[in-house]
């Protein structure tokens, strides 16, 4: 009862807060006179003031970008953009004109607020109007494969959309693309994750990238099969003998099933983490259910910490290994170890950025290694390849 009160008065505040952002948000009319007059170059970092939002604009200056914040919380936004010195925009994603009209003044968008199934629509129908570049990190199946399926409309508008250009896939779109072109007509793409490679203390994930988990576990698990994103009842599981250790590893819906099917054309995609067990029917049970998702957003809010702190960020690391295989059983294996998730995210959205502000880029939808090879993850700091 008492979690129930405190939920009520959660809401209620959250309502005053919006209400009170919304009359200090962007207008169309106010707003065109203050933005840049020439959109080359010019970058804007929406959902700056999130976790990623923050360690990508931190870093922004290393990579030649000068970006403007946006956010659809101008008091939060406004600390944050005070705090780096850099300039923002308050910025509602409801507000299809304004965003338009901003977005006309910049020739790339970063879109960092998630989670992408409420986000990235609004974001891509204003993109398409402004002939803007835009990238985004979601790693939701569904919002990719929707985006996918806009590829004539954004290669009309002629420009790039770029999703997932995080940890999750430009490192295991890079091995996969690497491992698929060793094996002639590969038919099958196995993906191993090991996210304790290099453990650390709080390397938990961020509450936006729990919150996005929600919305891709409360759908149908779907897998990439002969083709075919196909529903299965539930995940596979593997083991691994490793210096006679035995290794768990559960199949997980990363977004690989889409962006590598896109960037290679391997009709058979699995990706598996290693754990200890698979997630028990309850969660998924839960999950599936509205308001228990909604208990479990709230919760994410209350008791989730920002996302691992530096110490854990400079210390944990993941290894990747990926196996392409043919009809006739020949295959290629290699691994890569990279720096931790957000670390890396951090350099890999913003190389992107740089690419696509030297002209690097092809109209329509696009994958991270499809347009600039699968060396691209050995450009990010602490990465690291090798055959097996
Ligand atoms: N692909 C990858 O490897 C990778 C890596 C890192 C992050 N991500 C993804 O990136 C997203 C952001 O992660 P994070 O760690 O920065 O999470 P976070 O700290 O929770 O930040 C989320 C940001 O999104 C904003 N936001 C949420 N819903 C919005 C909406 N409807 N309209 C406007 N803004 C909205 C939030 O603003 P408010 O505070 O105002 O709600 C906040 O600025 C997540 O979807 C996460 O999964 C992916």
């Amino acid at each position: 009862m008492p979690m129930t009160i405190k939920a009520i008065a959660c809401f209620l505040l959250t309502l005053l807060v919006t209400t009170h952002a919304s009359l200090t948000l962007a207008t169309a009319r106010d707003i065109s006179a203050s933005l840049p007059e020439d959109r080359r170059g010019q970058v804007l970092i929406y959902g700056a003031y999130g976790y990623t939002g923050k360690g990508i604009a931190r870093l922004a200056a290393d990579y030649g970008v000068t970006p403007v914040l946006a956010g659809r919380n101008p008091d939060k936004l406004r600390a944050f953009a005070q705090d780096v010195g850099l300039p923002y925009i308050p910025l509602s994603l409801d507000d299809h004109d304004t965003l338009v009209t901003v977005l006309r003044h910049f020739e790339l968008v970063m879109h960092i607020a998630g989670p992408y199934t409420f986000t990235a629509k609004p974001m891509l129908d204003a993109v398409v109007e402004a002939g803007t570049h835009y990238v985004d990190l979601t790693g939701e199946n569904h919002v990719i494969q929707a985006q996918l399926e806009r590829h004539a409309e954004f290669q009309q508008a002629n420009i790039m959309v770029m999703p997932a250009v995080g940890f999750d896939v430009v490192p295991t779109d890079c091995l996969n693309l690497y491992v698929a072109r060793k094996v002639s007509n590969p038919v099958e793409l196995r993906l191993l994750m090991n996210n304790e490679y290099t453990a650390a203390e709080g390397a938990q994930i961020s509450r936006g990238t729990a919150k996005s988990g929600l919305e891709l576990l409360s759908r149908p698990l779907l897998m990439r099969i002969d083709g075919q994103m196909i529903e299965v009842d539930k995940p596979k599981t593997l083991t691994r003998e490793v210096n006679g250790n035995t290794l768990n590893y559960v199949q997980i819906p990363w977004a690989d099933m889409v962006t590598s099917w896109v960037s290679s054309g391997v009709p058979t995609i699995e990706v598996y983490q290693q754990q200890a067990g698979a997630m028990p029917d309850w969660v998924f049970w839960l999950i599936r259910r509205e308001w228990g998702k909604n208990t479990l957003a709230w919760l994410i809010d209350q008791f989730f910490p920002e996302g691992p702190p530096p110490e854990a960020q400079e210390k944990r690391q993941v290894q990747l290994i990926a196996t392409a295989t043919n009809a006739r059983g020949d295959s290629a294996t290699a691994e890569m170890i990279t720096p931790e998730p957000y670390l890396l995210t951090f350099h890999s959205a913003l190389i992107v950025a740089r690419n696509i502000l030297n002209g690097q880029w092809e109209a329509g939808f696009q994958t991270p290694a499809k347009v600039y090879g699968p060396d691209l993850a050995l450009q990010i700091p602490g990465v690291v390849r090798r055959d097996l």
